[in-house]
C-alpha cells in the first residue's frame, strides 16, 4: 500500500519525506488556501516544490475550473508544470469528460470526491489513475466510508481497471489500518495519523526497560 500525505504544507512534507517512506502527496484548494498562497504563479512554484520534496512521488494538484474547457487548460498547465503531477478533477460530468481526454493524452488524474461505488466507477470508464473515496467526510454524514472503500476495490478487481483506489478524508489510525486490510491501492492522511501510527505504550515501555537494562550492562 501506498502511503500519501494529505496536506500542502511543505515542513510536514519534509518530516514525513525524512522517514523514507513517503510515496506521494494530495493537496485541494482548501489546503492551498490554509497555507496562505495566492495567486496562479505562487500555486505552481509551491507544487513544484513539493514535487522536489517527494523526488519520484506523485502530487496531486486539483483544477479550480468547473466547465470541461477550463478543467482542460488548468489541467494541462499543471501536468507540464512537473511529471510527478496528477491532475486532480472533481466527480462531475465535466471532470468525467475532462479525465477522459487526460487519459487519452496519457495525462494522469486523480478524481476527488467520490461518495459512492457508482461514481467510482464512472471515473474508472473514463480512464482515471486514481479515484479518492471520501472516507471520513461519508462518515460524518452518517454513511460507511470504509464500506464505501470495499466496494470500489471489489469492482475494479472484479473487472481489471487499473485505476487505484486512493482511500482520502483519513482521520485516524483505525481508518487507515482497516483500508490496508481491504486492500485500497493508497492511503492519504494528515501527518497527525502518520505520526500516530509509530504509537504503542508497550513500545514505549519496552524501549525504557532495554535502555535501562544496557546501561547495567554497559555496552
Ligand atoms: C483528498 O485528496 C482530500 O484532500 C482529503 O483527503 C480531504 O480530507 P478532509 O475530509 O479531512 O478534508
Amino acid at each position: 500500500m501506498k502511503f500519501f500525505l494529505d496536506t500542502a504544507n511543505l515542513a510536514e512534507i519534509q518530516e514525513a519525506a525524512a522517514l523514507g517512506i513517503l510515496d506521494g502527496v494530495t493537496t485541494n484548494p482548501s489546503l492551498m488556501a490554509k497555507e496562505g498562497i495566492r495567486g496562479t504563479d505562487a500555486v505552481m512554484a509551491h507544487y513544484r516544490a513539493i514535487c522536489e520534496l517527494v523526488a519520484g512521488g506523485d502530487v496531486s494538484a486539483e483544477v479550480n475550473a468547473t466547465d470541461f474547457a477550463g478543467m482542460v487548460r488548468e489541467g494541462e498547465a499543471l501536468a507540464e508544470l512537473h511529471e510527478q503531477i496528477v491532475v486532480k478533477v472533481p466527480m462531475t460530468k465535466d471532470g468525467v469528460r475532462a479525465i477522459k481526454y487526460f487519459s487519452d493524452k496519457e495525462i494522469r488524474t486523480n478524481c476527488t470526491l467520490i461518495f459512492t461505488a457508482g461514481q467510482a466507477l464512472l471515473a474508472a470508464k473514463a480512464g482515471a489513475s486514481y479515484v479518492s473515496p471520501f472516507v471520513g467526510r461519508l462518515d460524518d454524514i452518517g454513511g460507511d466510508g470504509l464500506g464505501l472503500v470495499g466496494q470500489i476495490v471489489e469492482i475494479f478487481a472484479n473487472y481489471g481497471f487499473p485505476t487505484e483506489v486512493l482511500a482520502a478524508s483519513i482521520r485516524h489510525v483505525p481508518h487507515l489500518v482497516e483500508c490496508a486490510e481491504i486492500g485500497a491501492d493508497v492511503v492519504t492522511c494528515p501527518l497527525s495519523v502518520l505520526n500516530d501510527l509509530f504509537q504503542h505504550p508497550l513500545t514505549d515501555k519496552g524501549l525504557a526497560t532495554f535502555l535501562a537494562d544496557a546501561q547495567k550492562v554497559g555496552s
